[in-house]
């Protein structure tokens, strides 16, 4: 049996990817800061689904799961917590994050938690990983993290965070090509998810679906590039 462990895995793109993957059969570790109904429900219908409490911020809990799963497996290890900041993207966080509105200690928190995250999860659990078959760790960045797709600016807190992400799982992707594990960033699309928002353009479905899709053909050549969920690349 496969098996992945999700963070942020009670809401948004992170339950999708619970569920879809407990459906086909895998063992599904759930991280997340506090189980929601959905989340307990798949419990209660999956006995592959156990549920992890883990804030990705907290780096003597992360040591501590990873302890607690000591000598296992992990096919797919899936950085999918993260934050926008203080306001959602959707919820004038655009304005928020305009220059001259600068709140380095929200900012900070962003970095915590979407770049030293994924780093600390990584650096955790690269020997799970590294014992399992399929060897991969994912992590949810976006395209607004991108450069070459940056035409409009604004939204600092965020596009550095999932900018310095970009380059973090590309010096992944050089180093622990060693250990046969492959190490890649991807883009979900824009999602309607709480994050997202009601405007967004696909649904959390078709954004998990053409993920685990790439996730599940990933070779050695898309290591060191952005990967979206619809099979294109992004530049970076
Ligand atoms: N939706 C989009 O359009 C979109 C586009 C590009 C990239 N992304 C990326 O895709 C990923 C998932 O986004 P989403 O749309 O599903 O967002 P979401 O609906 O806002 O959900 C975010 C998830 O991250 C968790 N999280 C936040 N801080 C955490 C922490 N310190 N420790 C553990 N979990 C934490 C949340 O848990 P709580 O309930 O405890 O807060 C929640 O489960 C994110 O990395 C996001 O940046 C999303």
């Amino acid at each position: 049996m496969q098996t992945v462990l999700i963070t942020g895995a009670n809401r948004g793109l992170g339950l999708v990817f619970a569920r879809r993957y407990a459906e086909a059969g895998w063992r599904v570790i759930a991280c997340c800061r506090s189980a929601s109904a959905e989340l307990n429900e798949l419990a209660g219908q999956f006995g592959t689904l156990q549920i992890e409490p883990l804030d990705v911020a907290d780096h003597a809990a992360i040591d501590a799961l990873a302890q607690k799963l000591a000598g296992e497996a992990i096919d797919v290890l899936l950085n999918n917590a993260g934050i926008y900041g203080k306001l959602s993207f959707a919820d004038g966080g655009v304005e928020d994050q305009a220059f001259g509105n600068s709140d380095y200690a929200d900012w900070q928190h962003v970095l915590r938690v979407n770049l030293f995250g994924p780093m600390k999860m990584a650096e955790a659990f690269v020997d799970h990983v590294a014992r399992s078959e399929q060897k991969k760790i994912i992590t949810l960045s976006s395209m607004l993290g991108s450069m070459g797709l940056n035409t409009g600016g604004g939204m600092y807190a965020y596009r550095t965070s999932k900018a310095a992400v970009n380059m973090l799982m590309h010096s992944m992707g050089h180093d622990l090509a060693a250990r046969g594990i492959l190490a890649i960033a991807m883009h979900p699309g824009w999602a309607r998810t709480d994050m997202g928002g009601a405007a967004a353009e696909i649904d959390p479905e078709e954004s998990v679906s053409g993920m685990m899709q790439v996730i599940a053909g990933l070779t050695a050549a898309q290591v060191g590039q952005l990967n979206a969920y619809d099979g294109s690349v992004l530049p970076y």
